[in-house]
């Protein structure tokens, strides 16, 4: 379970460019739950998933994943708990180093260095039924460097080692986002599947209106930093990509409005 209470993160602090991107977020994730993310471009939806892991402190809030208080504990700590697939296909690997190496290398995560590179022959059959069950062809290519890859096979096998070790939480960051349509689909019903077959607790951020009412079993939608809406159980069942479409404009045109006052009351002062 994943407990977020009042969490806040600004960027450039005290500056004319300062940024309040989580303003008070509260959110709490069941166990096997599946949250799509939403929200407006800048909304804060890849801040809030860097403060869950780990890549900065957040000003103020807590933030508890399995009973476990990880507010303040360094990227490194969490990363037994956390697994995160990001964007760009070229985070998350190391593309000088072979497949093989790499699930290796993930197969280890979170645990004390120095074990050298060898796994039990167990394990590397086990890894190497995984690498062919997303029918890739890449279990005949284990000791290809992943930099040689597609962006669709980078994210495929990013998936699979940000699973392997069935973490408490997977955060999901437009993964499929920078893919063709094609291979994005394909990794989408690999992320169903995998959630699915591990029970694996997770946001998944997307700009797919179409993902977020096909996948999961809730919606929250952010906005300027702050958890708008938050839709689950029928209510998520029943959402369609029109109702979500229509919630996105109703937050711009809040906005506009916003920025037209702003103006207005600027010019009152010229
Ligand atoms: N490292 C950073 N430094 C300064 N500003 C940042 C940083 N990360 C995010 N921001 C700002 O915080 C706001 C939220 O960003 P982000 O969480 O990336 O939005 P999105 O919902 O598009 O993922 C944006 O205004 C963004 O410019
Ligand atoms: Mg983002």
């Amino acid at each position: 379970m994943l407990e977020i209470s009042n969490l806040y993160k600004s960027f450039n602090t005290g500056t004319i460019n300062e940024v309040n991107a989580l303003q008070d977020v509260s959110l709490s994730v069941g166990d096997g739950s599946f949250v799509c993310v939403l929200g407006t471009n800048g909304s804060g939806k890849s801040t809030l998933l860097n403060a869950i892991a780990g890549t900065f402190i957040s000003d103020a809030g807590t933030i508890i994943l399995n009973g476990r208080n990880i507010t303040r504990l360094p990227e490194h700590k969490r990363a037994c708990q956390i697994g995160r697939v990001f964007q760009n296909p070229f985070s998350g690997t190391a593309p000088g180093m072979s497949i093989s190496e790499n699930l290796a290398l993930a197969a280890k995560r979170g645990k004390k260095r120095g074990l050298g590179w060898g796994l039990p022959v167990s394990v590397v059959r086990d890894l190497k039924s995984r690498v062919k069950a997303l029918n890739m062809g890449l279990e005949e290519r284990m000791n290809t460097q992943i930099g040689k890859l597609s962006g669709g096979q980078r994210q495929a096998l990013t998936l699979l080692m940000a699973s392997w070790l069935k973490p408490d939480l997977l955060l999901l960051d437009e993964h499929t986002a920078a893919l063709d349509p094609t291979t994005a689909g394909k990794v989408i019903e690999m992320t169903k599947q995998i959630v699915t077959d591990y029970k694996l607790t997770t946001l998944m951020v997307t700009h797919s209106m179409q993902q977020a009412v096909n996948l999961g079993n809730r919606i929250i939608m952010m906005h300027q930093g702050k958890i708008k809406y938050d839709f689950s159980g029928e209510e998520k069942n029943k959402m369609k990509v029109p109702d979500l479409l229509s919630l996105f404009d109703e937050l711009r045109r809040k906005d506009q409005i916003d920025a037209g006052e702003a103006l207005l009351l600027s010019a009152k002062h010229v």
